[in-house]
């Protein structure tokens, strides 16, 4: 029995995400209890190529949440207050958050109003406008696979290229997503094919968790080094000392940097979570392509959009648009009102007070305001159970059919 599964029927509340914990999982947490290390020791070492192999990165490096991932991989690629960076309007805080610690200017890309992915369009446009008006200026992006879906790597790679923009995969929703280029070969989410970094993050709601958790993985051995670095207060044990710190118990800090390590007891979770990853998987599709077929038909269809159903999606996130803000308020409601926690991700950042005191300019985007108007999350996660998904269809159904009737 999984605990973290979700009721068969009654009125319990269902939540939008949640973990799935096994036997095996606390059995991995126990050994790595009784380990002789239970931080910085050999789970760590052993869950970081784990990541690496299954994301098909060369370099993975545990930190101690998907924030902390981000805040070290800019660092390590040379954020600065002299960085123009980029991020998607409509993320997670933690994308803009970890730009703003590196003390950047914060510039936000518009979205695409169905999927939340950069418009890659008005990028180009954008960076090309930063280019000129600054020529040598460091440019850095951060892009987001959102809800999944990392179909865009391959055009955000060509522009980045092409303006010499520093790129990091924000793949914290995509672990286990695919795209392909337009030869239609197939990468990986987190790979580095076409980003110089990625980051993926662990918390509960996503594909595998260690409680807390994250994971930087890179193309580049140097940028690797440095990232452990700056895990590390700033110093590694075999970088070269000056002779004043010659004897054996010294070290040596040529960075400024803090203590992100994950424990072993984490990593030893996540290594057990991970040989899960690819059943939980194709449970989020068999659960996504359900949302996709049903949501297509009346009355769903008279208030609902839903993209398409794509095998190469990692569904983190069941999202739908209703037709109107004001519908999409109702249903909320309605939906709370049942027990069903479905959830808005996310509110633009440039509607943020904090951001809109920090970001170069906090003008609303079109392609966001449309997007946020009418977006939800819809109940997703392995360990849902049938019934629990058909007591969520049901909901919807009352509430759509309520709608076409009157
Ligand atoms: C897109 C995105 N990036 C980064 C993060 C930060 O991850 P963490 O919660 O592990 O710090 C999250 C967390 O939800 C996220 O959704």
């Amino acid at each position: 029995m999984e605990s973290g599964s979700h009721p068969v029927d009654g009125s319990d509340p269902i939540p939008y995400a949640a973990q799935s914990i096994t036997e095996s999982d606390i059995e991995f947490v126990k050994k790595a209890l009784t380990s002789p290390s239970i931080t910085r020791g050999k789970w760590v070492e052993s869950f970081e190529s784990a990541i690496a192999t299954e994301c098909g990165a060369p370099h993975a490096i545990a930190v101690s949440n998907g924030t902390v991932a981000l805040y070290l991989a800019m660092l390590a690629l040379g954020a600065g207050p002299h960085t123009h960076a980029i991020c998607p309007a409509v993320t997670f805080l933690a994308t803009a958050n970890a730009f703003l610690m590196c003390g950047s200017r914060l510039h936000y890309a518009d979205v695409d109003p169905k999927s939340a992915l950069i418009d890659t369009g008005k990028l180009e446009a954008q960076i090309s406008g930063i280019r000129e008006s600054h020529p040598h200026a460091n440019i850095m992006l951060a892009s987001v696979s959102f809800a999944g879906d990392a179909r865009h790597l391959p055009e955000i790679d060509r522009i980045c290229k092409k303006y010499g923009v520093i790129h990091i995969e924000d793949a914290a929703h995509s672990l286990g997503g695919t795209y392909k280029n337009l030869s239609s070969e197939t990468f990986m989410s987190g790979s580095c094919k076409h980003s110089d970094a990625a980051i993926l993050s662990f918390h509960p709601a996503k594909h595998i968790t260690t409680g807390e958790g994250g994971m930087i993985l890179v193309r580049d051995s140097a940028i690797a080094r440095q990232v452990r670095r700056l895990r590390n207060h700033g110093f590694l044990g075999d970088d070269p000392r000056p002779a004043e710190l010659e004897e054996p118990w010294a070290y040596c800090q040529i960075e400024l940097g803090i203590n992100a390590w994950m424990t072993d007891i984490q990593a030893a979770l996540g290594l057990s979570q991970l040989s899960r990853l690819h059943s939980n998987l194709n449970r989020r599709r068999q659960l996504a392509a359900w949302y996709a077929e049903r949501l297509a038909a009346r009355p769903f269809s008279d208030s609902i959009c839903v993209l398409p159903y794509d095998i190469h999606h990692a569904y983190h996130l069941a999202l739908i648009q209703w037709k109107s803000s004001a519908l999409r308020r109702l249903a909320y409601e309605h939906l709370h009102r049942k027990g069903i926690r479905v959830q808005i991700h996310y509110v633009p950042l440039y509607r943020q007070p904090l951001q809109r005191q920090r970001a170069v300019s906090c003008a609303p985007l079109p392609g966001a305001e449309s997007y946020y108007a009418g977006c939800m999350s819809l109940p997703l996660y392995p360990s849902i159970s049938d019934a629990a998904f058909d007591r969520v269809m049901d909901s919807l159904h009352d509430f759509c059919a309520r709608q076409t009737s009157g």
